[in-house]
């Protein structure tokens, strides 16, 4: 499978001018590509200055996905939360706003259609209302505010040729992928919480139920007492385009009080199957291969966790996208003081998978980096290494089987 991981990373080395590339049958003819790789540091985390900011959020790295639960009036689905928007906060909790007058489109919709995301715009219509019907005066409202601040959204990063407005019709693509990977309602229904008329949480309750369910602490919003918004936090690797959402807990907690928070229930109808955000899918077994940040792939994983060139072992995964554990014939794997392994004595530990183009990323502790001392060749096997320390820099992906 050529992925647009490796394709963005192969080509973001090598050209400097972005590509269009075809995607999947869902899309109607394509999505832009940004050329970026996804190998750099998250927003927030670079040590030294990043000249290219088409393909480094900035100022606006730390990036919140909210939703809002609303039941006064109801809108959206009874059993999902709905999109509120995403916003490109700075590292230090500022934030900007209305960056761009001049790129304050109208017609989001006729926008999406035209530009072939009539299944984005679809979507939308159910995920991402406007509590008093003005939808399209909602998302022209997000995009102006939010949209037009994001520095690898800038129309000088999109590829020659493309058509006025391609950026916005990616933010929105991206916020309802996102949004996708996210289940409010469903992390939280599986934890025992469902809307009530009469039942109170307090507000550690909540975040930690959404901690054990998704593996990360969001900030939960209230009108009064009343829970009504939620915000997930992350940084990005590469452009708002097409780049990794490394998720993390939130820097602060929301307007919620400590206790005797209630989560009412919406009037109106549950969601069929099929439409609301699931956390993205997991497989339960596949292998997992390694690739370098040229974009080749040298190899992969075998049963002990360590990386070879040698025929890849078949992983067993657990859970969800967003919180996860694996087993291989020798046992659970885990991270032991930076140290990656599976074996009948090690305890597994929880990770998650984000999706960058088609591939699932293998995520620790919120982190694609993985590293060994030196890329593996015949029946040599490497130590794994979490996070950047060590000389080889590799992206464990999922494949499957
Ligand atoms: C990270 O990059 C941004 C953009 O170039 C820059 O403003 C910021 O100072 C950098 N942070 C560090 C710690 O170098
Ligand atoms: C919105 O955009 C579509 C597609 O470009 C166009 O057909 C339609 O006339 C526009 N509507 C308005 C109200 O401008």
């Amino acid at each position: 499978m050529f992925s647009l991981l490796v394709l963005g990373a192969l080509l973001g080395s090598a050209l400097a001018s972005p590509l269009i590339t075809p995607v999947g049958p869902m899309d109607l003819f394509k999505r832009i590509s940004s050329g970026c790789s996804t190998s750099g540091p998250a927003s927030c985390h670079n040590r030294t200055t990043q000249s290219n900011l088409c393909c480094f959020e900035s100022p606006g790295g730390l990036l919140l996905q909210t939703q809002f639960w609303d039941t006064n009036p109801s809108t959206g689905p009874s059993n999902s939360w709905t999109i509120h928007g995403l916003w490109p906060d700075h590292c230090d909790l500022t934030y900007s706003e209305n960056c761009d007058s001049t790129r304050d489109y109208t017609n989001i919709s006729g926008l999406l259609t035209a530009q072939g995301a009539s299944s984005t715009l679809s979507y939308m219509q159910t995920y991402w209302v406007d509590i008093n019907g003005q939808n399209e005066q909602f998302w022209e409202h997000e995009w102006a505010t939010h949209g037009t601040c994001y520095s690898t959204l800038e129309p000088s990063c999109l590829p020659n040729g493309s058509p006025t407005g391609a950026e916005a019709v990616a933010f929105f693509q991206t916020v309802v992928k996102l949004f996708q990977t996210l289940p409010t309602y469903t992390w939280l229904s599986s934890q025992g919480i469902t809307p009530s008329t009469s039942a109170t949480y307090t507000y550690s309750t909540l975040a930690s139920a959404l901690k054990t369910a998704s593996g990360y602490t969001p900030a939960l919003n209230c009108d009064g007492s009343t829970l009504d918004a939620i915000s997930w936090y992350f940084n990005i690797k590469g452009s708002v385009i097409d780049g990794t959402f490394v998720a993390i807990d939130a820097p602060q907690s929301g307007s919620c009080p400590t206790s005797g928070i209630s989560y009412p229930p919406k009037s109106g109808s549950a969601t069929t199957t099929g439409g609301g955000p699931t956390g993205g899918s997991l497989p339960s077994k596949g292998t997992i291969k390694a690739i370098e940040s040229s974009g080749s792939t040298v190899g992969g994983l075998l049963s002990a966790g360590t990386w070879s060139t040698q025929t890849l072992a078949t992983y067993t995964f657990t859970g969800t996208t967003s919180s996860f554990t694996m087993t291989t014939s020798k046992g659970n794997c885990g991270v032991s003081s930076g140290t990656f392994s599976c074996g009948s004595g090690v305890s597994a530990s929880t990770f998650s998978a984000v999706t960058s183009g088609s591939n699932l990323l293998v995520a620790y502790s919120g982190s694609t980096a993985f590293t060994s001392d030196a890329v593996p060749s015949g029946s040599v096997q490497e130590t794994v290494y979490t996070g950047s320390s060590h000389a080889q820099d590799y992206t464990p992906v999922i494949v499957g089987s």
